[in-house]
């Protein structure tokens, strides 16, 4: 049993199948990979794992609650964060601030606490977040505004801010794109660490197959809406389903 079970998952948007009788099951502690060509799913997938998109019909059950119908922070609360496909952070903020702000909800115009992970004062969020800020190798630009920031810093603050919340659960949609291979190998590292010290489970959505043999242990092939084949990297390199998946394009 996984710490995500995602079961008969359908969503059609008008006449489209996007999503497909979709099965997963993610063990705690593992990184899995979903990859697939453009318009396979992917984020839709993942938009139905943060409780933003209700499927027609499936189940999707994080440590054995649904996350259905929940609303974001209620996702948060549950341990799931999601790094998004463009990254979403406040260009006119510091680092520092960027990285405090989801311990906050806004209520009746003004910031209060919100009740996330282990953090229940000012000071608390201050200390969690410089830690993580050093984790992330961001403590020396702590004080920059985010707009000043190259997208391999943009990338890794968003990391950060998901890293605040402590989650279980890390959903990251391309973490890499568009960066220099650098970058990406940083990147790279950054996860593998993530993975390892803070126990977090991932699931990665990747064109990049640098970084999905890199970091995934088993990976599922998307192709318009459904799960062609799940398999370990070494299995699917050269597997027929994923040349079908990418119809004849070489990508692995
Ligand atoms: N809100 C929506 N309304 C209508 N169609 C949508 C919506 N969201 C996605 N789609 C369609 O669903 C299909 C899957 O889109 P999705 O964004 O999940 O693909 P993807 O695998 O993430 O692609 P990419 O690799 O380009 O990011 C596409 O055909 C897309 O146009
Ligand atoms: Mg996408």
């Amino acid at each position: 049993m996984g710490i995500l079970e995602v079961k008969g998952v359908n969503k059609r948007f008008g006449g489209l199948q996007a999503l497909g009788d979709v099965n997963l099951s993610i063990p705690e502690n593992t990184v899995h990979a979903i990859i697939g060509p453009n318009g396979a799913g992917k984020s839709t997938l993942l938009n139905v794992l943060v409780g933003k998109l209700i499927p027609d019909t499936g189940s999707v059950m994080f440590d054995g609650q649904s996350v259905l119908g929940r609303k974001p922070h209620e996702i948060n609360q549950m341990g799931i964060s999601r790094v998004f496909q463009t990254p979403e952070i406040f260009a006119d903020l510091t680092v520092m601030e960027n990285v405090m702000i989801p311990c906050f909800a806004k209520r009746d115009g003004a910031f209060e606490l919100n009740a996330i992970g282990s953090v229940s004062s000012q000071k608390d969020i201050r200390l969690m977040a410089e830690t993580i800020l050093d984790d992330v190798n961001m403590l020396d630009k702590r004080n920059m505004h985010a707009a000043s920031m190259s997208r391999g810093d943009k990338r890794r603050l968003e990391m950060a801010m998901c890293l605040v919340q402590e989650p279980r659960l890390l959903l990251l949609d391309e973490p890499t794109a568009g960066m220099a291979r650098a970058d990406t190998n940083n990147t790279i590292d950054l996860l593998k660490e993530i993975n390892e010290k803070r126990n977090i489970t991932m699931a990665i959505i990747e064109h990049d197959m640098h970084v999905v043999f890199s970091l995934a242990e088993r990976i599922t092939v998307l192709a318009q809406g459904t799960p062609l084949v799940e398999e370990t990297p070494e299995n699917i390199k050269g597997h027929p389903k994923v040349r079908e998946a990418y119809l004849g394009e070489a990508q692995i």
